[in-house]
């Protein structure tokens, strides 16, 4: 009998959709699973394939109480196939099919926009994966190694998650689209990953952060919209990644809470009131708060990007389908159907920035962009309230939409991070000030040590308020290798 809840963990593949009864799909799942090692073994965290690392492993998908924790090699690690409970009777929440039954199947007519959408998510997954595989080299306590493993790992079980509804639901081509997300590889000339920032290089620590921060938070935006979709399969698996992205953005959020907290405090103790003394502040093995902001504008930047064009008919056929709908589409008031209804977008008019009523449907990726603006905005107030707090006179801010873009309205234009559009030349002159410069980097990768020792931290970050799993201060999140 499957049990929704708890999870099977006799078979190979950990899961609770019954795999045991469903012979074809195992199949499959256990051919594609020595391809999925062997990529891990190659392209997962290098030089720590043999470490024990404690980390959390989804057992069950009860909100109340999901996840062991235990002392676990990485290549060991259970990658299971979870979806959240069937909601019984659900109904489609938007799009044409509003009000309809959701759908058990593929529904034919939609299938290839479908399985676009899975592929895409999928594609993801592994890709920030191959990024920061080299960090565990300089991470600045075990604290934060764990955490990235930690990441990494999930993102590698996000990855299961979509390979399992392209083989149970798309059959050959499912097959072959699941082996060419092992074959893609982030930053590869002839075989990238499919979206820019996820072929984009995570060289740091700051830049890790920032990437969990701003670029797993889109990823949570998008999960968020499949997790509305009408095909009820991938609304639940896109329901149970969505609470282990939490602890993704987590990590992002509180390191550069933990960084900028270090800065303040050490600007502090040495009695420094400028922030832009950035030679003084950088004396201090610190982070200056200026090349902080410039690391959120790339990052922001970057991340905007993935929402894809402003305007889309792609977007508006996906909401029309009933297949991907808006962020908690559910508590939206309006017809969740949008035929007449029109949303604000930011649009280059005549050389200038306006913002101009669109249809709303094909204004979707600029509303989930929007949320998704607002929900990094949150983020960035409480930043500001650690820098408040120490005492210094420095203020984090989002760049304008326009700024750094090389997807939708804005990327044949140049824009400074308030919004204002420049020419060629003026961009050039001030783009190291907006944007991380190359002197930036290796000061930052001056600083990328590797401390091992339980309960040490480098010079440049703060430790954690709390421990994972509520671990005392000095736990050895990780038993390295001898
Ligand atoms: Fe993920
Ligand atoms: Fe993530």
């Amino acid at each position: 009998m499957s049990d929704i809840v708890n999870v099977d963990y006799s078979t190979q593949i950990p899961n609770n959709v019954n795999l045991t009864d469903d012979r074809q799909v195992l199949r499959a799942l256990e051919r594609w699973h020595p391809g999925y090692i062997d990529w891990w073994k190659t392209m997962g965290p290098e030089g720590f394939q043999e470490a024990l690392v404690y980390l959390r492993t989804a057992v069950s998908v009860d909100p109340k109480g999901w996840a062991k924790f235990d002392y676990v090699k990485m290549p060991q690690y259970r990658w299971g196939i979870l979806l959240a409970p069937q909601e019984e009777g659900r109904k489609i929440p938007f799009g044409q099919h509003y009000g309809e039954p959701a759908w058990q199947e593929v529904p034919g007519e939609y299938r290839a926009m479908l399985r676009r959408l899975v592929v895409i998510q999928g594609d993801t997954e592994p890709a920030s994966v191959e990024q920061q595989r080299h960090l565990g080299k300089t991470a600045p306590s075990l604290y934060d190694m764990r955490n990235v493993f930690q990441v990494n790992v999930e993102e590698g079980r996000h990855l299961w998650a979509m390979v399992y509804i392209l083989q149970k639901y798309f059959g050959r081509d499912g097959r072959e689209e699941a082996e060419q997300l092992l074959q893609r590889r982030s930053g590869d000339l002839d075989k990238p990953r499919m979206l820019g920032a996820f072929n984009e290089a995570t060289p740091d620590w700051l830049s890790f952060h920032m990437f969990t921060f701003f670029t797993d938070r889109d990823g949570k935006m998008q999960l968020e919209s499949l997790a509305q979709s009408g095909f009820d399969p991938l609304s639940r698996t896109c329901r149970f990644m969505l609470t282990e992205e939490a602890h993704h953005m987590f990590v992002g959020e509180t390191g550069i809470g933990r960084t900028i907290q270090r800065t303040c405090e050490a600007m502090k103790a040495a009695g420094i009131e400028d922030p832009s003394g950035i030679t003084k502040v950088r004396d201090l093995g610190v982070i200056d708060l200026p090349t902080i902001q410039k690391k959120l504008n790339l990052h922001y930047s970057l991340s905007l990007d993935l929402f894809g064009s402003e305007v889309s008919t792609n977007a508006a056929n996906a909401f029309n389908a009933s297949l991907k709908g808006r962020f908690q589409e559910t508590k939206i008031e309006d017809d969740h159907k949008l035929e007449n209804s029109t949303y604000p977008v930011l649009k280059l008019v005549d050389g200038e920035i306006k913002r101009v009523d669109e249809p709303a449907l094909t204004a979707i990726n600029m509303r989930l962009r929007d949320d998704y603006t607002a929900d990094c905005q949150r983020g960035l107030d409480r930043w500001n309230k650690i820098i408040d707090r120490v005492g210094v006179n420095f203020r984090f801010q989002l760049p304008h939409v326009a700024f750094h873009r090389q997807i939708g309205e804005f990327k044949d234009v140049k824009a400074s991070p308030s919004g204002e559009l420049l020419d060629g030349s003026s961009w050039n002159n001030h783009k190291d000030k907006w944007l991380p410069s190359k002197d930036d980097g290796d000061f930052i990768q001056s600083l990328m040590r590797q401390v091992v020792e339980p309960g040490n931290f480098a010079s440049w970050i703060a430790p954690p308020r709390v421990g994972i799993d509520n671990k005392p201060g000095d736990f050895e999140y990780v038993k390295l290798a001898a």
